[in-house]
């Protein structure tokens, strides 16, 4: 007798909501589907330009440029790219109109939502059952019981390079719970 799978269906959630949120077009996203291949073949992870990381994307798909990007976003604000295994992810702009070399992931770590930036509150505040974070992705308030998970955010050659982070947590001094 076949089992049906239980496949738990939070992390597709989480992607399906960020497609939404970033109204990805479908052609968009076979493009990028079909090139990742050929990029992985072209940078491998050990390529000294790409430092090994994802490079950050809007939501056309395309790669952010960095001086373009800072040209256009105003000190304080968090704009959602495309990071780590695809997961929406926060670029920050820091008070000095730099980048942080941080990128938070906007996936709720209660049930997968995709967080938004509230400027007024100067939180992110999960749409889904209430959880709220602080500028910096720390859980602050629950149902979440972890904070955003962060990346390192580094600028190679005016794009963004996301690579895992595994040191500390800054927010929290523990060990990253996403590793
Ligand atoms: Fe964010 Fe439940 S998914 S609070």
């Amino acid at each position: 007798m076949a089992q049906i799978s239980q496949t738990p269906d939070v992390p597709s959630m989480g992607r399906r909501q960020f497609m939404n949120l970033l109204t990805f077009g479908s052609a968009a996203g076979v493009a990028a589907g079909a090139l990742y291949p050929f990029i992985k073949y072209f940078v491998p992870a050990s390529s000294g330009g790409s430092s090994g990381g994802v490079t950050a994307k809007d939501s056309l798909g395309n790669d952010i440029i960095v001086s373009e990007f800072l040209a256009n976003h105003q000190p304080g604000d968090r704009t959602l790219a495309q990071g780590l295994k695809g997961d929406p992810t926060y670029l920050i702009v820091e008070n000095d109109g730099n980048l942080a070399n941080f990128g938070l992931n906007a996936v709720c770590t209660h049930l997968g939502c995709v967080v938004p930036w509230n400027n007024g509150e100067g939180k992110f505040i999960c749409p889904c059952h209430g959880s709220q974070y602080n500028a910096q992705g720390k859980v602050v308030r629950g149902p979440a019981p972890l904070s955003l998970a962060l990346a390192h955010a580094d600028v190679v050659n005016d794009k963004v390079s996301f690579t895992t982070w595994t040191e500390t947590d800054f927010r929290t001094d523990e060990n990253p719970w996403w590793t």
